[in-house]
């Protein structure tokens, strides 16, 4: 069985780079042809809306004829432009989906499961020399300020927020038992997946980035085999002993040295085959 994988795909934010008569769904439906894939695992991000994040899973499941995973990013959770303010409303709205793997693991083969959660930033990856929880917690600093500030509202820190997801995906490990597993989250769960610091900005942003504390993860349940991260905006396989590590955003057109969707959903959609 082939297995696609692509995050951060921002079609609202990319579509100006649409040719006439282009669709992002159409696009990925070829490629996922193209490739030969069976399934497709979307680690988030696909845009800021979540009607038009789910009508475009649909999309491309209908399209295609490969059945989509997914888990939401946080552009996914905004509350930018719709009245649903409540971001415990829009993730009821998406675990109740089919293409949710929020407590609902997949099996894919006899051996192998896809286990799965968007994973909340716990700031663990920010420089703590520097800043406190507190000004993490602010999401603004100096002239910057981290968008989720605005558009995402949990109702409780982002820590907490961060924890339950990890206490989630934990009873979905134990749940799968002996199977070999493709962990997708969101954000970053391995430190070669954020910034390397020191840095000016990355020093604060890391912070939104990533989960240092599911790291635990990968010493607990050796089962896990593939790691797919999303969020971070880099194209990047890592091969740590058994394990494989990757991110395949596609990304903002704003970094994008040929501007050709198609040729970009080609180049970061990674695939793999597992039996
Ligand atoms: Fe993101």
């Amino acid at each position: 069985m082939r297995i696609g994988t692509i995050s951060d795909l921002h079609i609202d934010r990319n579509e100006d780079m649409l040719k006439r008569g282009e669709s992002f769904a159409q696009l990925v439906a070829e490629v996922l042809r193209e490739k030969r894939v069976d399934r497709l695992l979307m680690a988030g991000d696909i845009s800021n809306h979540y009607l038009t994040t789910h009508t475009f899973i649909e999309e491309v499941s209908f399209l295609s004829g490969v059945p989509v995973h997914f888990v939401p990013g946080n552009h996914d959770y905004w509350a930018r432009d719709h009245e649903v303010t409540d971001t415990n409303t829009i993730d009821a709205f998406f675990n109740q989906k089919t293409y949710s793997l929020v407590n609902n693991p997949v099996l894919l083969t006899n051996e192998w499961t896809l286990v799965g959660s968007p994973g909340w930033y716990d700031y663990g990856y920010g420089n703590h020399d520097r800043y406190s929880i507190e000004q993490f917690d602010r999401k603004q600093y100096g002239f910057a300020s981290w968008n989720d500030k605005h558009y995402v509202n949990w109702g409780e820190p982002d820590q907490v927020i961060s924890h339950k997801m990890l206490n989630q995906l934990r009873q979905d490990l134990k749940s799968v038992g002996r199977r070999k597993v493709i962990l997708m989250t969101h954000v970053a769960t391995h430190p070669e997946f954020v910034m390397p610091l020191p840095h000016r900005v990355y020093d604060y942003a890391n912070a939104f980035l990533g989960a240092q504390s599911y790291e635990s993860l990968y010493e607990e349940f050796k089962t896990i085999e593939y790691s797919i991260i999303g969020h971070v905006h880099m194209r990047k396989i890592l091969q740590e002993k058994e394990r494989t590590f990757i991110t395949a955003c596609l990304g903002s057109h704003k970094h994008w040295k040929k501007f050709d969707v198609k040729n970009q959903l080609t180049k970061s959609l990674v695939t793999f085959d597992i039996n």
